[in-house]
């Protein structure tokens, strides 16, 4: 049984609609706190499918009005290296759920190169963009995002952080590009390191389904090794780490709390 990390806090919601409900009323609370410390919000989307329902509740009244989004700045944790309108593209999906209908605009949303000739070079470019932006890193010379949203992969990877890939030992770079895990879509990615996701304030797993319930028990009452289960590796050095579950996700889990 590992022993919970203090800043650990485990949500578990009724069905995936409750899980996006309270996603994104934590996501607007999280903004307006950022917003009066220091003037802004740094949200970093999470791509998959999980999410796509929180982003629509935040792009419909009454919660779209409830976010500055001019005070608002937007980034992806990962992309997938495929053009921006391929159906693969999280860009597309957080667009068209959330980024257009919510008229965000363009100048507040980061966007990952992807037509650069090689995964390297997006990630590369991608990093310039995010130092151009984080001017004052921190003590850890890694960029402090308020909140980081984060999807888990049956195999235990989040954002593309796959099992036993050199990327889990990624320690300088802020961004670093992945070669396909194993699950769909086998495609060359973009992804945040580890550095970046652990030197958040706050870092939001959203899981939801049957099918992840193993997964999540492994992850939260075992003792994973981040090497096989790379989600396992995020719990921010000072900041918060929520995990968001539907019943369904936290099914297999033996404590509730
Ligand atoms: C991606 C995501 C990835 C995702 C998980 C969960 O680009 O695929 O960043 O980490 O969050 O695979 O995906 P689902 O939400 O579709 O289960």
């Amino acid at each position: 049984m590992s022993t919970a990390p203090n800043n650990r806090e485990i949500v578990i919601c009724h069905d995936p609609a409750a899980l996006a409900e309270q996603a994104a009323d934590r996501i607007i609370a999280a903004a307006a706190e950022a917003i009066a410390a220091r003037g802004q919000f740094t949200l970093a989307l999470s791509g998959g499918s999980t999410p796509e329902r929180l982003y629509k509740l935040l792009a419909a009244e009454p919660r779209c009005g409830k976010i500055d989004w001019q005070r608002t700045w937007l980034f992806f944790g990962d992309e997938r290296c495929v053009p921006h309108n391929d159906e693969r593209s999280n860009y597309r999906m957080a667009a068209e759920s959330l980024l257009k209908p919510a008229q965000i605009l363009v100048d507040h949303i980061f966007t990952v190169p992807v037509d650069l000739a090689t995964s390297a070079a997006c990630a590369a470019a991608y990093e310039i963009q995010l130092r151009a932006f984080f001017t004052s890193s921190g003590d850890s010379g890694f960029p402090q995002f308020d909140l980081i949203l984060l999807g888990l992969g049956d195999d235990g990877h989040t954002a593309s952080l796959f099992p036993g890939k050199p990327t889990l030992a990624e320690n300088t770079a802020w961004i670093t590009s992945s070669p396909p895990g194993v699950l769909p879509p086998p495609v060359d990615r973009v992804t945040f390191t580890f550095p970046v996701l652990n030197a958040a304030r706050q870092v939001m797993f959203l899981v939801a389904g049957t099918g992840k319930s193993h997964i999540v028990r492994e992850i939260l009452e075992n003792r994973p090794n981040p090497e096989r289960h790379p989600a396992s590796g995020v719990n921010p050095q000072y900041g918060k780490l929520i995990w968001m579950l539907d019943e369904a996700a936290a099914s297999a889990l033996t404590r509730k709390v």
